[in-house]
Formats: C-alpha cells, structure tokens, sequence
C-alpha cells in the first residue's frame, strides 16, 4: 500500500491516536456517537445474514455494533494499523474475531472481487479519503447488485443559532481536550476543519448519484451535527 499526500498524513494522524481514540470518541460526543451508530445501522435490518465491508474500519465500533443483525461474517479494513491493533484488542477480549475480521486496505483501492458484499458501510470515515469519488466508485464495485451502502459522517447543522453555539465547541473546546488527551498537536483541529470543507447534505447526495449509487437518501441526526446517507448499487 503507497500512500501519498492526504493518505500518508491521515495514516499517520490516526496511529498517533489510536491509543486514546475510543476514550476521546465517546467523551467529547458525550456518547451520541453509540447513537448515531445504532441510528444508521437500522438500515440493515432488511438483510438476513448479510456480509459486510466496514471500511475505514478504525477500531472496529461500526463493526461491532452491526452484529446485532446477525451478519455472516464482517470484513474491516483500514489504512491505520495502530486503529486496527486497538480493534483487534478489543475483538479478541470480546471473542468477537471470528465474526469480524480486521486487516489493512485502502478504501480507494479495495482488494476484493467485484460484487462480493451485500452491504457497505462506513463511519466517519470518507471525510479523510484523499480520492472521495475514487472511495465511493470502489464501495459500489464491491456491492452486489441490490446491496446497500450506509455512510456515517459528520455535518454542518442548518439552524445558524445552533452552528454557532455547536462551532465554538468544535473548534475551541474540542481541540484543546483533544491535544490534551492525546497529545497529538493537530487531530483535534483537522477534525472540524475537516468537517468544514467537507460536502454535506444534498451535495453529498449528488456526489453519490455521480458514483454510481440510486435511490440515494440523507438523514440528518441531532440539528444536523452528523447525517446518514445511504444508496442502493
Ligand atoms: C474517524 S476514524 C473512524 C473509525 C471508525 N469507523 C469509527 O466509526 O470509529 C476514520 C478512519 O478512517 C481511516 N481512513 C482514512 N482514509 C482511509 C482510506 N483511504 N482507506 C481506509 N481507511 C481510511 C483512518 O485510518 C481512520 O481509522
């Protein structure tokens, strides 16, 4: 795997703060991210059994909380080996790693057949791919005919009021307990940065329609702080 530009500083941002990832998640969501998670993952309910990709993978929560709808087995990948070692850990205490497998890929370059997964999904992740279109375009070649690609990220809420109350813990408070905690200097400052310039909504939706996915949707979560958007192969 060959990593350039925003990859190699995304990889090396991730395993510098894999060890107190999980913590730093869950505190300055104050949980609602365990919400958002469970929210997003209803839309496999439809599924019996399914087989799942879960890219950009992490630690493996998404993961984790998809086993509610019995899946046959869950594929994790990611660029960060420090996330999938924290993951890993956990599974194997969990006794979870037969069900979920976690190993290193590139959500731009997938190293799996075409039409192999019934489902796809991802959280807080395409926010950090270098190539979105490229991520996106691979997510569908993987899907089967009929799959369901179900995207976890963060937004921009509507009401200005809220984004700017929401804004200022984003990116005063949130940065400086971050750096505290981790202490990395420039994590907790990408992440609404990130977030900022990242396309959200029905700019989203379009950019799904372009890669190849219909019967595309958005639902916004909590004033539009995170959204799920998912789409059919
Ligand atoms: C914010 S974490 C999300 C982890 C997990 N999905 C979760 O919900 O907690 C974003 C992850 O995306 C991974 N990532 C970023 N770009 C990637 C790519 N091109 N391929 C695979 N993983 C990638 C990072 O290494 C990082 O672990």
């Amino acid at each position: 795997m060959q990593k350039t530009g925003k990859k190699a500083i995304v990889k090396e941002m991730f395993d510098g703060i894999a060890h107190r990832y999980d913590f730093l998640n869950h505190f300055l969501s104050l949980g609602i991210d365990n919400y958002w998670r469970k929210k997003a993952l209803l839309h496999l309910k439809s599924f019996k059994n399914p087989y799942i990709l879960d890219v950009a993978s992490g630690t493996g929560d998404f993961a984790i909380a998809a086993l509610k709808y019995n899946p046959s087995k869950i594929i994790g990948i990611d660029l960060s080996i420090e996330m999938l070692k924290k993951g890993d850990e956990k599974l194997l205490k969990k006794g979870l790693d037969r069900v979920i497998q976690l190993q290193p890929g590139d959500s731009e370059n997938l190293a799996f057949e075409n039409e192999t997964f019934d489902a796809v999904t991802v959280a807080f992740g395409v926010r950090n791919f270098e190539n979105l279109i490229q991520g996106l375009k691979e997510m569908n070649r993987v899907l089967r005919k009929g799959g369901r690609v179900i995207i976890l990220e963060f937004s921009k809420p509507s009401s200005k009021f809220f984004r700017l109350l929401f804004n200022f813990y984003f990116f005063y408070i949130l940065p400086l307990i971050g750096k505290l905690v981790s202490r990395h200097s420039k994590a907790y400052t990408y992440l609404p940065e990130s977030v900022d310039t990242f396309p959200c909504g029905k700019d989203f939706l379009a950019i799904m329609n372009h890669s190849g996915f219909r019967s595309v949707s958005a639902q916004p979560l909590t004033w539009g702080i995170a959204t799920i958007y998912t789409g059919v192969k």
